[in-house]
């Protein structure tokens, strides 16, 4: 199993997508890529070079090869994952501007995805993404949300498989139970998990031999 764990919150200490995250990465115990998109912002685009990234366009402008070769490396991190996990903190109804960048960086066609007689097909092939939705306020799943959905939709489109959202909404009460209760979301769904109880066993079975 392989991680790639992305990071969006402004706050780097006490935020509940980051706490929350962690949780996430230390029980799934796998090798993990942390992309923290707040502690080292991807570089800005022009608006010429984003058309051009996204096109995969094949123009020698030094510009647009460094941003291409961004956006590979960024679509790699995804291809060597087999779980996503996103940290989404709702600002001003909508995800962080650091993440719509990121976004915008990975979606490309013919590359992460590709257009088909049925419609787009995601080309990640990614297990399973983990999206915890964080508020101040706002219900999670709820009208005001433009977020959780958006986000699971840009998962699909790119070949998760399962989407989990995580609900940190401030309307859960103090940060400690935000994150008391994702955590326990998190825990439900892991110990639904044949992998995890397999490799719980495994865990067993090593302590059981030495
Ligand atoms: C710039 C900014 C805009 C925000 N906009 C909203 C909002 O539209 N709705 C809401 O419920 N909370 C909003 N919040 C609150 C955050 O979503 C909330 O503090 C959340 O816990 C942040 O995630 P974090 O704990 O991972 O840092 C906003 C916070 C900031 C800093």
């Amino acid at each position: 199993m392989s991680i790639l764990h992305i990071d969006s919150s402004t706050r780097l200490t006490n935020s509940n997508t980051r706490i929350i995250g962690q949780y996430i990465v230390n029980a799934l115990n796998a090798n993990t890529v942390h992309r923290d998109l707040v502690v080292n912002p991807l570089p800005a685009i022009s608006a010429q070079d984003l058309m051009g990234v996204h096109s995969s366009s094949d123009e020698q402008r030094p510009s647009l090869q460094t941003q291409i070769a961004l956006s590979d490396k960024l679509i790699q991190e995804l291809r060597d994952a087999d779980t996503l996990i996103i940290g989404a903190p709702i600002y001003n109804f909508g995800i962080a501007a650091s993440l719509k960048q990121w976004i915008d960086a990975i979606c490309r066609a013919g590359v992460s995805f590709k257009y088909s007689n049925q419609g787009p097909i995601g080309l990640m092939n990614i297990k399973r993404a983990f999206i915890i939705t964080a508020s101040g306020g706002t219900p999670i799943g709820g009208d005001m949300d433009f977020v959780s959905g958006y986000l699971a939709h840009i998962c699909a489109f790119i070949g998760v498989e399962e989407i989990l959202h995580i609900d940190a909404s401030g309307s859960k009460g103090s940060p400690e139970q935000i994150i008391e209760s994702g955590k326990q979301q998190v825990d439900l769904i892991l110990s639904k998990e044949p992998t995890n109880k397999l490799s719980n066993e495994q865990t067993n079975n090593v302590a059981a031999a030495i």
